[in-house]
């Protein structure tokens, strides 16, 4: 009984694993703490919004982003939830940072995944970042899918630290009219979003510009703009071929919450036997 014991608490503390996916996303306060963009307006994020969007500052130029979609009927095999920050209200111009999740994997092996974009016009083109640069920029992803919704969290640099890629890569402390919207995606690139205006998944957008670096309990001070090193002098030895990927970056966590249940299961199971 004593190992049985041992057993249960170490399955549960595997468990926690899978319990830290969990994305807890809440009103209180909206619009004092946090930036928040909800729709229906009255909608709970954690039951009926068709879309939803929170983001605060969380530490040093880091901003924290929680979005929650409706998971799209019949569900499409990956689904973004995005956030976009314009300089006016309608598509177009737009730094865009996005969530992909599988809304039909099961719930132990789905990795969201974070990637940031820009709205060419009314098309969406992906900004591919180096794995470096990926990890400067964005952190602490983590997601779920469960009961008809979808849901992701992450932080981002406000002042990016690495190089605008084109002038893609904004600074989020000045105004912006924050946009929200969720569709299918596909591996590469997201879909056009619902264009009809009546539609539940057509996009929002906040009623006025809005600093995102200026909500949250506590504002630290910001870094300067990302700064380019000066190219060296001396002649650079030839590039060496790109190294491969290593595999996704949760997956220690994945799969230890994958387990988590499985094992849990048995192990109750096995006790429950030596009982009777
Ligand atoms: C990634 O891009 C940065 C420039 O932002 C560059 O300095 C770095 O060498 C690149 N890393 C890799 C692994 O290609
Ligand atoms: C696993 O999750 C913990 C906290 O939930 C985090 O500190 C750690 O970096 C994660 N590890 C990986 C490999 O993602």
């Amino acid at each position: 009984m004593k190992l049985c014991s041992r057993l249960i608490a170490l399955a549960l503390l595997a468990a926690t694993g899978a319990l830290a996916q969990m994305v807890v996303m809440d009103r209180e306060g909206c619009g004092e703490t946090k930036g928040c963009l909800f729709k229906p307006a009255g909608c709970d994020p954690m039951r009926d919004c068709t879309i939803g969007i929170i983001f605060y500052v969380s530490g040093l130029n880091l901003l924290s982003i929680q979005v929650v979609a409706t998971m799209l009927l019949p569900p499409p095999p990956l689904q973004y939830i995005a956030i976009g920050f314009s300089q006016d209200s309608s598509m177009g111009d737009d730094m865009i940072t996005e969530c992909v999740i599988s809304p039909v994997a099961d719930e132990f092996s789905m990795e969201p995944e974070v990637f940031v974009s820009y709205n060419i016009g009314k098309s969406n083109d992906r900004t591919y970042l180096n794995e470096t640069e990926q990890n400067i920029l964005i952190r602490d992803v983590k997601g779920e899918a469960v009961n008809g919704r979808i849901s992701c969290q992450w932080a981002q640099q406000i002042i990016p630290q690495i190089p605008s890629h084109g002038g893609r890569l904004w600074n989020l402390n000045r105004k912006y009219y924050v946009l929200g919207a969720t569709g299918s995606a596909q591996p590469d690139e997201v879909n056009a979003h619902d264009t009809s205006m009546g539609s539940h998944f057509y996009p929002m957008v906040s009623a006025r510009p809005i600093n995102p670096s200026v909500i949250g309990e506590k504002i630290y001070d910001l870094p300067p703009p990302y700064v380019a090193p000066p190219k060296p002098t001396t002649p650079v030895p030839p590039p060496t071929s790109p190294k491969p990927k290593p595999s996704k970056k949760n997956s220690a966590n994945g799969s230890s919450s994958g387990l988590a249940l499985p094992l849990f299961i048995s192990i109750f199971l096995y006790c429950f036997k030596l009982i009777l």
